[in-house]
């Protein structure tokens, strides 16, 4: 009984992320480590379930270590500069090999749907293309990188085409070129620039380790790329597992991706703890704070009732229709934290008659406790203020203690505007609090 509990809260804690996330588009970029790893098909049944769940999926595979292992059955030297692969001849013909092989066996991966398994009945379908078009790296301070190239262009418009089928899209890190050539490309620069042209909502990185800040060895959960850029700036020697994709993060971000993730793919489960828990395991990078505090929109609906409707169900909050909260979407301000309504807030407002009434105060529980209401009351606080209002009534069944920590007076219905008096539900029995502006 327990268990089952314990089930249906998870599920029931995980639908707000699950519709935050339907029809935005995430890509996923992996090193050919994730493809070689004994458990890659668990990954591979966390992209089905992205996928069933109505992410728009664009996943991009390397192949470092398949091209490494082909050029060690030749006795061919792996040769790099700056990190960077010298792609010579026989290292283009490894990468081509490569390319093919680890698509055909994620082709595979995603085509499974035996009964029993966790792919029964996902029916993907796969599309890979040349999608993108490369140029020469060319040589740099001396050094001839032959077929090692860069991304000149993204064919976004016929990656959205399969998106929109509902198809994922496959990327390798392979580019053609106007000229019929073919060019050996980063991974990670391959999924940075697709995120970048398909305007993702977020580019998620699985790496091969987690980052941990070395001055504290504590896991670094949330940074912006300003943090980032400082971070690795500090620590020039930090190992390329971890500096290739912070440095695709920051670039990311700068261009306009929401929000990158790191997540170490040595954790299992971790992209579906990333995406549907509240704390997440991974390292969230994005240019601006995580969290917003913002007036309301019209898009923030959705978001709002999903926060109410289990503290209306509890008689913490007065029930409030969809149609209400839309007519009145301009009294409300929110609080978003990576696409998620975990807070919000309304003003009703008489400026003629110089009072107001707060209304609709919640926080998610997961994130109640770090004052975040009181964050929340003080905006509200200041734009009643602004509005010149003298004063500020609260109806609370249970939260009456809070705003008495706040200011607020016990009040009588006697006391209250007839606007609001009008309003007031004897059911409810409220208790009726007020604050004087000062
Ligand atoms: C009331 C609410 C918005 C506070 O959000 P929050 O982000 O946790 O608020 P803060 O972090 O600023 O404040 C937390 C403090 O308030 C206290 N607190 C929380 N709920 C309270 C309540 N119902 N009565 C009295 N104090 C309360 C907490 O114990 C904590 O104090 P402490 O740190 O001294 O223990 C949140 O608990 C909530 O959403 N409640 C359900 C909805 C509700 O009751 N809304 C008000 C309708 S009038």
């Amino acid at each position: 009984m327990e268990l089952q509990n314990a089930f249906v809260n998870w599920f029931r804690n995980s639908s707000p992320y699950i519709h935050a996330h339907r029809n935005k588009t995430f890509v996923i970029s992996f090193g050919g480590e994730a493809v070689l790893a004994e458990d890659f098909d668990h990954h591979v049944h966390d992209f089905a379930l992205l996928s069933s769940l109505g992410i728009r999926l664009v996943l991009v595979h390397g192949i470092r270590p398949q091209i490494d292992q082909r050029l060690s059955r030749l006795n061919a030297p792996a040769r790099f500069h700056h990190n960077l692969r010298i792609t010579d001849d026989l290292a283009l013909q490894c990468a081509k090999e490569s390319a093919g092989l680890v698509r055909v066996e994620i082709e595979a991966l995603l085509s499974m749907g035996l009964a029993n398994s966790p792919m029964a009945g996902s029916g993907l379908k796969v599309a890979s293309g040349n999608f993108v078009t490369a140029k020469p790296l060319g040589v740099i301070a001396g050094v001839d990188y032959c077929h090692t190239g860069e991304v000149r262009r993204i064919d976004s418009k016929a990656i959205q085409l399969q998106l929109e089928q509902k198809n994922v899209v496959l990327i390798s890190p392979i580019g053609y070129s106007p000229t019929g050539e073919i060019f050996n490309l980063s991974a990670e620069q391959v999924a940075t620039e697709i995120a970048i042209a398909l305007k993702a909502e977020k580019l998620i990185l699985l790496t091969e380790q987690s980052f941990q800040n070395p001055d504290n060895d504590q896991p670094v959960r949330q940074i912006t790329t300003d943090e980032a850029d400082l971070f690795l700036q500090n620590h020039p020697n930090i190992a390329d597992v971890l500096a290739l994709p912070l440095k695709a993060a920051i670039q990311s971000c700068q261009s306009g991706v929401n929000r990158v993730h790191l997540i170490d793919r040595t954790v299992d489960g971790a992209l579906l703890l990333e995406l549907f828990s509240h704390d997440g395991v991974g390292t969230l990078i994005s240019s601006t704070p995580f969290e917003a505090l913002r007036p309301a929109t019209l898009s923030d609906i959705g978001g709002i009732l999903e926060l109410i409707k289990p503290l209306e169900q509890q008689g913490k909050l007065a029930k409030r229709s969809r149609e209400k909260i839309e007519m009145e979407i301009s009294d409300y301000v929110v609080l978003e934290r990576d696409g998620l309504i975990i807070g919000c807030m309304a003003l009703h407002s008489d400026e003629q008659a110089g009072f107001g009434a707060i209304a609709c105060l919640a926080v998610h529980p997961d994130y109640q406790g770090s004052a975040r209401g009181k964050r929340l009351f003080e905006h509200v606080h200041q734009k009643a203020k602004q509005l010149k209002l003298k004063k500020l009534f609260v109806l609370s069944t249970q939260t009456a203690h809070w705003f008495i920590e706040k200011g607020f007076q016990p009040s009588t219905i006697a006391s209250l505007p007839e606007s609001l008096k009008v309003l007031y539900n004897p059911e409810r029995n409220s208790k009726v609090l007020c604050n004087i502006i000062d």
